[in-house]
């Protein structure tokens, strides 16, 4: 297909031939990655800034990079270190950045929305790295390139998403790829962290740890996310742990083949043992090795890039 997209805001508005195409042109990436010299031309001239007004390693840092594979400039905006601190606003700050010919802006922002904003007040291209609890789209782009390079296919799997799922653009962004490509979802956590109305997604909700895990071929964990709950959710981080958290007690129910996921940061002793996170089946740094390539496709494709073959022979 050929890609038409001038901004990545969410996985909502993807169809599934986009997403496939996105998989697929990392998976050349990827391949390219693993050769001796590692960087295209397919961004030259270009550049690309990193606007993260929100903590993050793995994201900012494989988007950093993914741009520098592609033989851009790279321009990392420090929020801490800016004039937002002196009441500029952030479509000030972004038309400021383009002013500086900014081609390409990759935005967090703690707020749900911020990166649509920003893609009707500026004309550079925008990649959401993560808004608020809205969504964030290229992780679940690489979770879902994961699951398929381990499993071969995402359609008719049983994947299970268990933790904080309220607050969680994680597990938004998962939830619409995975449907989308034909998954079957199961949510699991405190009622009051996964409420039943995430059913009109297509998931299906469950309270029952044991029965979430025991048949799925991908358990995906989630972190509780603190920075965003305005009150307490549950009665104490060891009561979470005790009733949700993977421990070897239910990882020994787990199909022997199911895959471990977590997005990172991984809160260990809470939502998943330290032994279970970096055990054979964990694919945890692998995702995060997954995120480079799919960063790389998506800065490619929403920059004018054609095909995966134009990514190898580019080389
Ligand atoms: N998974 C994820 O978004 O991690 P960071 O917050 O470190 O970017």
């Amino acid at each position: 297909m050929i890609w038409q997209r001038k901004h990545l805001l969410d996985i909502e508005s993807l169809t599934t031939e986009e997403i496939y195409t996105v998989l697929d042109t990392a998976r050349a990436f990827k391949a390219v990655g693993e050769r001796a010299i590692k960087k295209t031309p397919a961004l030259r001239g270009k550049t690309v800034v990193n606007l993260f007004i929100e903590p993050s390693t793995r994201t900012r840092i494989s988007f950093e990079l993914a741009a520098m594979r592609l033989s851009a400039d790279v321009i990392n905006f420090t929020a801490e270190a800016s004039s937002l601190k002196k009441g500029e606003t952030l479509k000030d700050t972004a038309r400021n950045l383009e002013a500086l010919n900014a081609d390409i802006i990759v935005m967090r922002h703690s707020a749900s929305g911020a990166p649509h904003f920003l893609s009707r007040v500026v004309n550079s291209h925008i990649v959401n790295a993560g808004d608020g609890a809205h969504e964030h789209p290229t992780q679940a782009l690489l979770d879902t390139f994961t699951i398929r390079e381990k499993k071969g296919r995402i359609e008719g799997l049983n994947v299970t998403i268990l933790g904080d799922i309220l607050y969680s653009r994680v597990a938004r962004s998962n939830i619409r790829a995975l449907t989308k490509l034909g998954a079957r979802v199961t949510l699991c956590g405190p009622s009051t962290l996964v409420p039943r109305v995430f059913e009109e997604m297509g998931c299906r909700v469950t309270y029952d740890v044991d029965e979430a895990i025991e048949s799925a071929d991908v358990i995906n964990l989630l972190r509780i996310q603190h920075e965003r709950q305005r009150k307490s959710m549950f009665p104490s981080i060891g009561e979470y742990t005790t009733l949700f958290g993977l421990n070897n007690t239910r990882f020994a129910r787990t199909r022997p083949d199911a895959l471990i996921m977590h997005p990172g940061p991984i809160n260990r002793g809470v939502e998943i043992n330290s032994e279970i996170a970096d055990c054979g089946r964990s694919v945890i740094l692998e995702q995060v090795t997954n995120g480079l390539a799919v960063r790389m496709a998506v800065l490619f494709l929403i920059s004018g890039g054609v095909t995966s073959e134009a990514v190898i022979s580019n080389q």
